[in-house]
């Protein structure tokens, strides 16, 4: 958007959240790209490619793959022209070290992270929705739930006709084990932000379109602020 100030943001969350849902609403509504590493990282897999080879035993596990791996393939995205103007992030920091090399990069190209978001829900509720999630095969930001949020014919998208699957790692164990690693490994990064004094909470609790529009009221208050120059 010509004119406004960079919005460089970090959506944080446990599995399940709703991460990827806001995440293809907000590249819309506020045209910037939008980065999801868990999602790169199944595409590599899918194609075979050198990251996917050495992440696939990670993901089907529920670990987390090797920072050295990711932090490259995210970095080599932000520097893109496309990425200029701002962009979003996914799953991405979910390590202290991959934060501390997420800003060093932000440094050598003159920027900041401008915002993170923890959308926060409980355990409970993750194993509820990723009992029921499906996505699209074609195109896995087209995101589904048998209960929550139903495609109009089952197993097809409403948005490509693409079939709907259900992800390798939304099996019991490996949900388990996720949420276990995102709280040893990931949760850390929630004081990160704060002591920077750029993290704001969501309850993720709310339907889709609420949590969209609370997201929405923080960049406007981020924005207003930006503006006034505090
Ligand atoms: P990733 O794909 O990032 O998985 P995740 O963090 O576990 O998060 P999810 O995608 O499962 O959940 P989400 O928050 O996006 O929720 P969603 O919107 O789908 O990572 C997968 C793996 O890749 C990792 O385990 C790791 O191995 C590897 N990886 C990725 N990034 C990495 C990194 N940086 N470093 C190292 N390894 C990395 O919603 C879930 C369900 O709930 C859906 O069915 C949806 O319809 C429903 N729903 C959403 N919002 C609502 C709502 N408000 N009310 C009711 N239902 C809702
Ligand atoms: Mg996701």
């Amino acid at each position: 958007m010509p004119g406004l100030p960079e919005l460089n943001l970090i959506l944080l969350g446990p599995p399940g959240s709703g991460k990827g849902t806001q995440g293809e609403r907000l590249q819309e509504d506020f045209r910037l790209p939008y980065y999801a590493t868990g999602d790169i990282l199944r595409a590599a897999v899918k194609e075979g490619t050198e990251v996917g080879k050495q992440a696939k035993e990670f993901m089907d596990r529920g670990d987390l793959v090797p920072d050295e791996v990711i932090i490259g393939v995210i970095a080599e995205r932000i520097q893109q022209a496309e990425a200029e103007d701002g962009f979003i992030l996914d799953g991405f920091p979910r390590t202290v070290p991959q934060a501390e090399a997420l800003d060093q990069k932000m440094k050598e190209l003159r920027r900041e992270i401008t915002e993170a978001i923890l959308i926060d829900v409980s355990e409970d509720e993750v194993v509820r929705r990723l009992g029921g999630r499906r996505t699209c095969e074609a195109n896995p930001s087209h995101i589904y739930h048998v209960e929550f949020d139903p495609p109009k014919k089952e197993g097809v998208c409403d948005l490509d006709e693409g079939k709907l699957i259900v992800r390798d790692d939304d099996k019991p164990d490996v949900i388990k084990n996720r949420l276990a690693t995102y709280r040893e490994k990931t949760e850390p990064l929630v004081d990160y932000y704060d002591e920077r004094g750029i993290l704001n909470h969501v309850d993720g609790k709310q339907s889709p379109d609420e949590v969209e529009e609370r997201i929405h009221g923080i960049i406007a208050t981020l924005r207003r602020e930006e503006e006034e120059g505090m």
